[in-house]
């Protein structure tokens, strides 16, 4: 490949042929080299496992440059948008691109306030679901199971600046369905949204409100978890998010593209790992406490453990989220949970990993997962539940996504191609006559 004295091409050398490949500019970060012609023109594929170099849209919701750990949601910093915003105003800059007035977030907090209660039917949904079932999968389960109560009048989802009614009821139902979730999950009877609560404190008061308890939101954990869900919010096009953007991509129905996004943000190397950090601290510290041990099999390449809530694949430096969530923790655990173990511990793991060869060699840092379940965990959640409240932050990103998916007049159908290694032609060989 030669990159160019031309500032709008650059050029593919195959020997035979030179393919002349078009730069796509970026307005921050690295430019892209529009390679769709490729097989066209010359029959060859890309290959690119994990697509870690694969680009497949432009996009101007977030902005990422993991080398110098900066995140931006439409342009602001993380670091001022936690200090500064809340979740709804968060979800109304990714779903409208722009920061709200008073009175327009106003309107669109009491748009999905108004929208929280599910159907009352729904409650068989969670009456057939057995206690002790994956939070996960009532969640998904029941966001895709809301479609069967969506109003059916056609909306233009392709205008620019038309919300469609699902975008609003997704966000308001969502968190219903999750704390729902919970509750069969426990078996406690399901708390109703109360209309009084803001979005953050609604979530807790659904989740941990029972007649015996008579539970009141506490501000500073309703703040904590608003915070959480702020961090969560979009993170350009990861594993759960290129999900989204591809089963939109077939037109498929928003609540089934976010139901598909939440199944992929379960695995323990995505959205999972929070619950994995938690489970893999308790494990240490119930089989004594050896950060030696655990680093040394983190190293080892023969050994599939990891250690969860390290790494990134775009952070090659501390995630910036993570900061801010280990001040987080800290503050809400030293009110709730002071002298924890399990924080004592994330941080004494922490200190050793940084400082080991291995972990400095491969640029291994905490991400957003490693302190995130501490907090949670303080909210008196079980582990399970932890992907869930990740999925709850990450829905106003993913909305933001499939509308930009929508409304891109470059998208297309995604079909990625392959580099077949299977066997060549050969003819079947009748029962009777296999050996
Ligand atoms: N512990 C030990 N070694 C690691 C780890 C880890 N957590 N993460 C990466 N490595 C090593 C890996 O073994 C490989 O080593 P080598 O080059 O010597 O073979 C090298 O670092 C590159 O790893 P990779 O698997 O090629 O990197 P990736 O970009 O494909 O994977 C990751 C990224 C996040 C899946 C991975 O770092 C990981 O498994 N981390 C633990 C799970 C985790 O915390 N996931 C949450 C990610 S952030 C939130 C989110 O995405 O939802």
């Amino acid at each position: 490949m030669t990159l160019p004295n031309s500032p709008e091409h650059a050029f593919l050398d195959l020997g035979s042929e030179t393919l002349e490949i078009p730069f796509v500019p970026a307005s921050e970060g690295g430019a892209g080299l529009a390679i769709n012609h490729l097989r066209p023109k010359t029959g060859y594929v890309v290959y690119d496992p994990g697509f870690s170099s694969v680009a497949p849209c432009k996009s101007s919701i977030t902005y990422l440059d993991g080398e110098n750990g900066i995140l931006r949601y439409r342009g602001y910093p993380i670091e001022q948008i936690a200090e500064h915003l809340s979740f709804m105003e968060v979800s109304y800059l990714f779903i409208h691109d722009a920061l709200p007035t008073k009175e327009q977030l106003d309107v669109f907090t009491n748009m999905v306030r108004d929208n929280m209660m599910l159907p009352e039917n729904m409650r068989k949904f969670f009456d057939a679901i057995p206690k002790n079932a994956p939070p996960m999968a009532i969640l998904s389960s029941g966001i895709e199971m809301m479609t069967a109560y969506r109003r059916r009048e056609k909306e233009p989802i392709d205008d620019p600046d038309f919300i469609p009614s699902a975008v609003y009821r997704l966000l308001a139902e969502a968190p219903t369905i999750a704390a729902w979730s919970h509750k069969t999950s426990v078996d406690e009877p399901l708390v109703y949204p109360d209309g009084r609560l803001d979005y953050a404190s609604n979530i807790l008061h659904m989740l941990t409100w029972t007649p015996i308890n008579n539970y009141e939101v506490d501000p500073v954990m309703a703040r904590a978890l608003d915070v959480l869900l702020i961090l969560h919010g979009d993170h350009e096009q990861n594993c759960s998010t290129s999900t989204v953007r591809m089963v939109a991509s077939s037109r498929a129905d928003l609540h089934a593209c976010i139901s598909s996004g939440i199944n992929s943000l379960w695995g323990s190397l995505h959205g999972g790992a929070n619950q994995a950090v938690i489970e893999m601290l308790q494990t240490i510290l119930d089989n004594d406490r050896d950060i030696g041990r655990v680093l040394s099999r983190a190293r080892d390449r023969n050994d599939p453990f990891r250690l969860m809530g390290f790494g990134h694949r775009v952070y090659k430096t501390y995630d910036p989220r993570a900061r801010i969530i280990k001040q987080a923790a800290h503050d809400v655990l030293a009110t709730y949970m002071p002298n924890d173990p399990l924080l004592e511990l994330a941080m004494e793991l922490e200190e050793a990993a940084l400082q080991d060869d291995y972990f400095q060699s491969h640029n291994l840092y905490p991400n957003v997962d490693f302190y995130s379940g501490l907090i949670y965990r303080a909210m008196g959640l079980p582990a399970k539940m932890f992907t869930v409240m990740f999925a709850i932050g990450r829905l106003p990103g993913w909305i933001a996504q499939w509308r930009e998916a929508n409304l891109d007049p470059e998208s297309r159908i995604v079909r990625p191609r392959q580099v077949y290694v299977g066997p060549a032609k050969r003819d079947i060989i009748p029962i009777e006559e296999r050996g």
